[in-house]
């Protein structure tokens, strides 16, 4: 297989870098037509490798493309989630190459080169892969497992539309297990299986004060100046301790045991090559839980952008009528987003000090997610890694959120594994976002593997 994989090589690239091309930019209306381009794109990859009933579905926003292999109704059956959708680029002026012309670069990391591109890891590469490696199976009489993808255009906007999608669609994703891979592992040496994702809740406020600009001449001092009100709104939003300042917020919370903690830890990350890796002189965050522990297991809160007043050339002398945030929340397991989002509502109305008025809008949101322990396909997933990396891999919890995941455990009653091969410097959502071509190629291997592993430990 491996040797296989590792001559059809520039093929896989070629067609890669040609998905990479099209601009799929969810968030903005400008990119309608890449879009459909994109998920036109899919469609055909899916025709190409044999896949059956191959089909777009429109849905209110950006449309799924579904296809499937069924090679016989009683063996297990497999459900590959991914995303041909991408984050907007911006800021452009940063990207050494731009967004949207791939480009094959060595890096430190990537003695063997990473592709260069948005999209490249998130997620269209990592999405890729099982293409590939169900092509890989078709081709050569080895898939012994039904596969269905489904692949949507909307998780960066947040799958608005994809849960009526799998309501209406229940009975044809009906399956075993569902797989992903749009998450990250430590290092090449030391590959992880995610068991957890954060949830998210993420709100949008105004403050707003005087019904019009003001000369901050004429009215300085006189008036409650709606950036100053904001700013000290949200500083209030966390204590010395850094912790989330919003009464009820860490209620639900499900405080994991000091030894849980202790071994997860044995996976830390060293805190000088942390702070190295972003350019950072300290970290900063809630107090008695290391770096690892405040981005995969603990609740935040951030401000994601604030505007408001002038902010041209120059300068300009005035009090602004309004000032703007958007502020995310990442949640743990057992906090509901939607409850979340009404007690950061209510707080931040409360908190409202005199001579301002405060709205308050929820965008989006979604639950967190804990992959079962002990699942024959984590067992099934974590053969295949150890195969191709030579070590086993060990369980982490990410910090990051795919919104769908817990959906669909409800709606289809199914458990998701996540099988990601993206790595934390990899610059997913920022400029220069790129992906290993070794991550790659050992990703199309590793998934192969699955499948055979899934289906003996099904049938055992
Ligand atoms: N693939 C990411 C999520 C991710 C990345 C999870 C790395 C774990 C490790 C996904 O595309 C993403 O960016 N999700 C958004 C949520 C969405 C509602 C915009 C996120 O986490 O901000
Ligand atoms: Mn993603
Ligand atoms: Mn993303």
């Amino acid at each position: 297989m491996k040797n296989q994989i590792l001559s059809q090589k520039k093929e896989y690239l070629d067609q890669l870098i040609e998905l990479l091309k099209i601009p799929s930019i969810s968030a903005d209306p400008k990119y309608d037509q890449a879009i459909k381009k994109t998920a036109h794109w899919v469609e055909k990859a899916l025709i190409n490798i044999g896949c059956d009933n191959v089909k777009i579905y429109q849905t209110a926003g950006h449309p799924v493309v579904y296809g499937e292999k069924i090679i016989n109704k009683n063996a297990p059956t497999v459900l590959v989630y991914g995303h041909y959708d991408v984050q907007p680029p911006d800021p452009l002026e940063l990207w050494k190459s731009p967004p949207f012309e791939p480009v094959i670069k060595e890096t430190s990391i990537h003695p063997n080169g990473a592709i260069f591109a948005r999209g490249a890891c998130d997620d269209k590469g990592q999405m890729f892969m099982h293409i590939k490696a169900v092509e890989l199976l078709i081709k050569n009489n080895t898939l012994d497992c039904n596969v269905k993808f489904i692949i949507e255009g909307e998780e960066e906007v947040g799958s608005d539309n994809l849960e009526q999608f799998i309501t209406d669609h229940k009975n044809k994703l009906k399956s075993d297990i569902i797989i992903i891979s749009d998450t990250g592992i430590h290092s090449m040496d030391k590959p992880a299986i995610t068991t957890g994702l954060r949830g998210l809740s993420y709100m949008e406020v105004t403050v707003t004060g005087p019904n019009r600009d003001l000369h901050s001449g004429l009215y300085g001092g006189t008036v409650a100046n709606p950036i100053n009100t904001l700013c000290e709104m949200i500083a209030s939003l966390h204590d010395q301790n850094k912790k989330v300042n919003i009464p009820g917020f860490y209620e639900k919370v499900i405080e994991i045991s000091k030894s849980q903690r202790q071994k997860m830890n044995t996976n830390n990350t060293p805190e000088e090559e942390f702070q190295k890796s972003i350019a950072i002189s300290a970290s900063v965050g809630e107090k008695e839980y290391t770096t690892l522990e405040r981005k995969s297991i603990r609740p935040t809160l951030d401000v994601n952008g604030i505007w408001g007043g002038y902010i041209g050339e120059g300068a300009k002398t005035v009090i602004p009528s309004k000032a703007h945030a958007k502020i995310s929340m990442r949640l743990v397991p057992n906090q509901s987003w939607e409850e979340i989002s009404e007690l950061f509502e209510k707080h931040f109305k409360d908190i409202t000090p005199k001579g301002v008025s405060v709205q308050v809008t929820t965008h989006h949101g979604g639950d967190a997610y804990l992959t079962p322990d002990g699942h024959k396909a984590y067992k099934a997933a974590e053969m295949a890694y150890h195969e191709v990396f030579g070590v086993v891999p060990h369980a982490k919890r990410d910090g990051g959120s795919i919104p769908i995941v817990p959906m669909f455990e409800k709606i289809l009653g199914c458990k998701t594994i996540l099988m990601g091969f993206g790595l934390d410097s990899d610059a997913i959502h920022s400029p220069n976002e790129h992906y290993g071509i070794d991550n790659f190629l050992r990703g199309i291997e590793t998934i192969s593997l699955f499948y055979g592993h899934f289906y003996k430990l099904e049938n055992t």
